[in-house]
């Protein structure tokens, strides 16, 4: 019994870890596959990547770099970001003017000529 509970709470403890980019749980990330398909060799999937705002302040701006497994060729393989530069990417305008309160979640989504996701790391937080 107790095994079996520790074993549940480790298991939960990997599944959120793995989920969890900035050093000090600012902000939280998480990546679901929302579709996929195959187009000759290539096998194509659409990923839904949520981040969630654990900071006791408004954030009005961060950088989210691709820093592993991204393959997305086109600018609109990526959407509801705003490119910076080769694989860098932060808010658009209506998310700087309007902030990411406490609590308050955000989506973006992007295609990867992969089978599985590709990671990213955030930087540069700014609050309100
Ligand atoms: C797909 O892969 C097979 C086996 O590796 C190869 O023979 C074929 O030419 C490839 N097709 C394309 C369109 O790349
Ligand atoms: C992924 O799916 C789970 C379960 O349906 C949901 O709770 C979560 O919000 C989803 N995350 C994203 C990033 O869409
Ligand atoms: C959040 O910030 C406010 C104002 O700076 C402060 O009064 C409050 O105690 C903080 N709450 C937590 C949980 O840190
Ligand atoms: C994300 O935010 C929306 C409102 O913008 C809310 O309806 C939804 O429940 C939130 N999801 C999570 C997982 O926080």
């Amino acid at each position: 019994m107790m095994i079996k509970a520790i074993l549940l709470i480790s298991c939960i403890f990997a599944f959120l870890s793995m989920g969890v980019i900035s050093d000090s749980n600012q902000i939280s990330m998480s990546q679901n596959q929302t579709s996929t398909w195959d187009d000759k060799n290539t096998t194509f999937t659409v990923w839904e990547v949520m981040l969630v705002n654990n900071w006791n302040a408004t954030i009005i701006d961060l950088t989210i770099t691709a820093t592993a497994n991204f393959f997305s060729s086109k600018p609109s393989d990526i959407w509801n970001v705003e490119k910076v530069s080769d694989k860098v990417y932060h808010f658009q305008p209506y998310l700087i003017q309007n902030g990411l309160s406490t609590g308050e979640n955000f989506t973006f989504g992007y295609i990867n000529e992969a089978k599985t996701q590709a990671t990213f790391e955030i930087s540069n937080i700014k609050t309100k």
